[in-house]
């Protein structure tokens, strides 16, 4: 089956603080296994999580001293370039394919990332989520994770096309149909715009901005970078006022294909350009975004998607009906099609932008 992914690219795997102690963590990306875990000294390390001894998940092993975990079932121990370094049995010869692929893997932003393509990965290449490290952790929502049982590209289309949020989302997010919408391209990054203008103020927005009820411009600017990382600036201001004197969040969307039809999803949210408040009402505000995010996304995005997903392996290929509101998610799609097909051809991808806004 024809490759849905591009390889050459940085995924996240799991949050930094997931990867506890010298717990060993599986977790398979692009359809590959990989077992990820700490060095004594703390370090992250991604190695193929299966034996090449009888093919056991490595994962069912345990960590030894330094850099090595030791396979459950006969006890080979791997460093991690992915050597068999010990063998506990008579001879103690390793034999030469006694190797695994060890994964390039960084840690930032509170997240681990892991190269999936071929040679060596630049992190400078990793798009920036520098907000999760820079906000006071009062004005960072809960990190979150889940895995939604679809193809990643299905939940892209989700998030680009933010006209599904008045009704999928009624009471719980902010959106209208009525927006004034934009979708602009710069290279391989897509943003769609949309705006409202002199709206009454949504209750979360209220809460964070003047408290006051009054009329509001409001945003929403979905950006993507190829392959599946996004970030939704959203906020509100006084009509007619500059954007920045307003007030909102970065909606933080990382997708990485599990397989074909899985995808791990970590998200977040970080507030920007925060009016001083106490501390109380920033932690309030905090739990009501935390709370309401991780409502939408898992009890009413995901059973849609997941829906959506067994309905298309029922009738597989079908023209669909596509509206006005679709025009971006149509333009990511062509982008991200373009970039597989020149992997898969050899051509060299043209290489975007290391920031995604
Ligand atoms: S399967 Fe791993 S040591 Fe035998
Ligand atoms: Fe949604």
């Amino acid at each position: 089956m024809a490759a849905i992914w591009p390889k050459n690219s940085w995924y996240v795997a799991f949050w930094s603080e997931d990867i506890k102690d010298r717990d060993l963590h599986p977790r398979r990306i692009l359809d590959e296994p990989i077992v990820f875990y700490r060095t004594e000294s703390g370090e992250i390390v991604a190695l193929e999580d299966t034996c090449p001894h009888r093919l056991a998940p490595l994962s069912l092993g345990k960590a030894k001293d330094g850099d090595r975990i030791a396979c459950a079932y006969h006890g080979l121990e791997f460093d991690r370039t992915g050597t068999c370094v010990f063998n506990p049995h008579t001879d103690h010869k390793i034999p030469p394919a006694a190797k695994v692929r060890s994964y390039q893997v960084t840690e930032k932003y509170s997240l681990v990332w892991v190269w999936m393509g071929a040679g060596t990965g630049d992190p400078g290449e990793i798009p920036d989520y520098s907000c999760l490290d820079d906000a006071r952790p009062e004005h960072i929502s809960t990190r979150n994770y889940m895995t939604i049982k679809a193809d990643y590209r299905l939940i892209v289309d989700n998030l680009l096309d933010l006209s599904h949020v008045p009704f999928l989302h009624a009471g719980v997010l902010t959106g209208t149909v009525n927006d004034d919408v934009n979708v602009t391209q710069d290279g391989d990054t897509v943003t769609i715009a949309r705006w409202s203008y002199d709206v009454p103020v949504p209750s979360l927005t209220n809460m964070m901005f003047r408290n006051d009820g009054k009329n509001v411009d409001s945003w929403l600017l979905m950006h993507w970078r190829p392959p599946s990382y996004m970030i939704l600036d959203t906020g509100v201001r006084e009509p007619g006022t500059p954007k920045e004197s307003g007030t909102g969040y970065f909606g933080l969307h990382l997708l990485t294909p599990e397989s074909e039809q899985s995808t791990h999803y970590h998200f977040g949210a970080v507030r920007f350009t925060v009016p001083p408040r106490p501390l109380e009402e920033d932690l309030k505000i905090r739990e009501t975004i935390s709370v309401g995010r991780k409502y939408a996304f898992e009890a009413q995005d995901a059973p849609v998607i997941e829906a959506q997903q067994a309905r298309m392996n029922e009738v597989g290929n079908r023209r669909l009906a596509l509206l006005e509101v679709d025009a971006g998610a149509v333009r990511v799609q062509r982008v991200l099609a373009k970039l597989v097909a020149e992997e898969q051809t050899g051509a060299a991808p043209e290489r975007t932008p290391a920031h995604v806004r």
